[in-house]
């Protein structure tokens, strides 16, 4: 159901534009790990970019946090403008009402409870240009489960992000079924401008695509593990040295049309109904507690907690080198 079009689409998203934005703003509400993410993918593309957090302290450090990594994205060529010149576009806004004053798109990005994004939903509504999308970054919430009581409801939608948005392009715009066919026509031009990847939902479910995926590895090698047919270890070595070499430049579907001679047809006719005796014997995930023990006692011995964060940034600088040589490709 990948509806992707359009020019940084068919980049597999180039984020590095300068222009896309043109100076318009763009709000960015809650300055977390996403929403300060995303005011670098749409700093970086041209937007004006407002900033706010109801606590102070998270906006504390943000600028400054938001500049190293400007700094990294910089070495890997993945910014076209100095660190200072896109820092530049982004200002803090102390007030709900000033970041959303001149916006033509609000990037909700608070915290993952529905109540709090039900009640932000009405204040962005009251304060927003009558013109502006509201999107929400949510993981996993259906829009219409925190906009139904809006008035504007018709402009709110989902834009689901995938962390880091300023690596990883995909965004995933998830109507409910009252958003206007314009909010959603606009918020693709909108993400296509600031150099995202958007796919588009056909109807809602709870956890949009990338997470219903995620949900369905996870599940599988959650029950190898727990069944005992491999260490952690090996299981991650199926994905890193073979499924996801070729999952990173193409789809699933792509990849089995091209795994028999005569296309998709053929490789239903050859494999179809061995995964369907392997669907029909597997025994879902239940996301039992010893299981997860024993997979932390395994994951600790090879990464002790405190050398996460410097392991997080290997995990970046990698995916940013990984993005850096995907753009040098060809599609076709
Ligand atoms: N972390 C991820 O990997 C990820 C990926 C995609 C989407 N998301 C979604 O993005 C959203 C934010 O996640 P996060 O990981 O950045 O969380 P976070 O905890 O890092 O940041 C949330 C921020 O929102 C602020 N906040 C809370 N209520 C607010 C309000 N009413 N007004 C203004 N600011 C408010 C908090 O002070 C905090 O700084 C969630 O909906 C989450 O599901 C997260």
């Amino acid at each position: 159901m990948n509806t992707v079009s359009g020019s940084a689409a068919a980049q597999g998203g180039d984020t590095r534009r300068p222009g896309g934005g043109s100076g318009e703003t763009v709000a960015v509400v809650g300055a977390g790990l996403i929403g300060r993410a995303w005011a670098i993918v749409f700093a970086r593309s041209g937007f004006r970019v407002r900033l706010h957090d109801q606590l102070p302290a998270a906006l504390e450090n943000c600028l400054a946090t938001i500049g190293e990594r400007l700094a990294d994205l910089a070495h890997y060529a993945l910014i076209e403008e100095s660190p200072d010149t896109v820092l530049a576009r982004i200002s803090i806004a102390d007030s709900l009402a000033d970041a959303v004053g001149q916006a033509v798109l609000v990037q909700e990005n608070v915290a993952e409870k529905l109540e709090v994004k039900r009640e932000l939903f009405t204040q962005l509504d009251a304060l927003a240009p009558a013109d502006a999308v509201l999107a929400s970054s949510t993981s996993w919430l259906p829009a219409s489960s925190f906009t139904e009581h809006v008035p504007g409801r018709a402009r709110c939608l989902v834009a689901h992000p995938t962390n880091p948005p300023y690596l990883v392009p995909l965004v995933e715009l998830a109507p409910a079924p009252w958003t206007s066919v314009d909010t959603l026509a606009r918020a693709r031009e909108l993400y296509e401008r600031a150099g995202q990847t958007p796919v588009t939902l056909k109807k809602e479910i709870t956890g949009f695509l990338l997470n219903r995926v995620q949900s369905a590895v996870l599940s599988e090698v959650f029950a190898l593990y727990r069944d005992g047919y491999a260490d952690a270890e090996d299981i991650d070595r199926v994905l890193k040295d073979g499924l996801a070499l070729r999952w990173s430049f193409m789809g699933p579907f792509e990849t089995i049309d091209l795994n028999a001679p005569g296309g998709v047809v053929d490789y239903a006719q050859r494999y179809g109904g061995t995964y369907r005796e392997v669907a029909e014997t597997a025994v879902a995930f239940d996301w039992d507690p010893d299981t997860i023990a024993r997979l932390d006692a395994e994951r600790r011995s090879r990464l002790p907690l405190e050398s996460i964060e410097q392991r997080s940034a290997w995990r970046d600088r990698r995916l940013m080198a990984l993005i850096a040589h995907k753009r040098g490709q060809p599609e076709t």
